[in-house]
């Protein structure tokens, strides 16, 4: 059996399921292939690998593993949804803070738009890199939250492989009813809400921020990042920067930057690279 992983991430928490569920895929059946790529390989185009990648045949598996964000699904999800193509078995994991809400029967209803069935979908709880809201959890809550999510991934994972339709998981009811409303009313803005992304006087100019940009969103001028209005609001600048130059305004100044310990700046660049082959 093929198994093929999409990840979207800004700070490593998907990228950390992706390889988690394909991990748990390969020890269960070892002798099936796991292949984990960056979606935005798939915006990249239509080069021979992609190609073969998104083509998949009745025995191969097809995960969408990305964040919550504002209670829906990621514009860049939504949009390389038009990139797959039907067959295989489809499942999805929102990776969020607590709110998932609707997030996933949101996915199923555009996947079903375009002729794809959506089998499974599951919530998987990790830390919150909203940092307007909250800076990064103490270690010990963070390892709380990975240990309880990697539990949850393994029965994902023999979900995956007996091939199960089950209906998506999704947040309690006022979830469902106030916040996938608020999504709707506040995703539009995305593009351009990196307006409200400040950098600091103590910018080395190191690139960083670009480098990992996951839409190259961001060019260096002058030896400053520049915001290009396409954002995806993945929050990889501001959580990465090395000296914690980016804010967001005002709300986080002094707060202490997230992203998962066993991802590293080379794994989001590394991610970059491959979205250019
Ligand atoms: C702009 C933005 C919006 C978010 N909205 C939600 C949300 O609606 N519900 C939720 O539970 N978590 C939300 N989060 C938190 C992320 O979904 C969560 O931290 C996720 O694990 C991040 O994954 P990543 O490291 O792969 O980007 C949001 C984060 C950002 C940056
Ligand atoms: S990552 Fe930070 S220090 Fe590096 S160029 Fe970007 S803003 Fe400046
Ligand atoms: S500009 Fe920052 S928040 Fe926007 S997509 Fe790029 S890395 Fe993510």
């Amino acid at each position: 059996m093929n198994h093929i992983i999409f990840y979207f991430t800004g700070t490593g928490n998907s990228l950390w399921v992706a390889r988690k569920i394909g991990e748990e895929l390969e020890r269960l059946s070892p002798t099936c292939t796991v292949k984990i790529i960056p979606i935005t390989r798939l915006q990249a185009g239509t080069t021979g690998k992609v190609e073969l990648s998104t083509s998949p045949n009745a025995s191969t598996t097809v995960g969408l593993v990305f964040p919550v964000h504002a209670w829906g699904v990621p514009s860049i999800i939504l949009r390389s949804l038009d990139l797959l193509r039907e067959g295989g078995y489809y499942y999805a994991l929102a990776v969020n803070a607590g709110q998932v809400a609707n997030t996933l029967v949101q996915l199923s209803r555009e996947m079903e738009k375009r002729g794809l069935t959506l089998s499974a979908g599951f919530s998987i709880r990790m830390p919150s890199n909203y940092l307007p809201f909250g800076e990064a959890p103490k270690e010990e809550t963070q390892r709380t939250c990975f240990r309880e999510a990697e539990g949850k991934l393994k029965q994902v994972a023999r979900v995956i492989l007996d091939r199960l339709n089950l209906p998506v998981e999704k947040g309690p009811f006022w979830q469902n009813l106030i916040l996938s409303g608020l999504h709707r009313m506040s995703a539009q803005h995305f593009p351009s809400m990196d307006k409200r992304f400040l950098v600091q006087e103590s910018c080395t100019s190191c690139g960083v921020c670009e480098r990992i940009c996951p839409v190259e969103n961001i060019r260096l001028e002058n030896g400053r990042p520049v915001w290009m209005h396409h954002c995806e609001q993945c929050y990889a600048c501001i959580q990465w920067c090395p000296v914690e130059a980016i804010q967001y305004g005002k709300g986080t100044m002094g707060k202490k930057r997230y992203h998962h310990p066993e991802i590293t700046l080379q794994d989001m660049e590394r991610a970059r690279e491959t979205s250019k082959n």
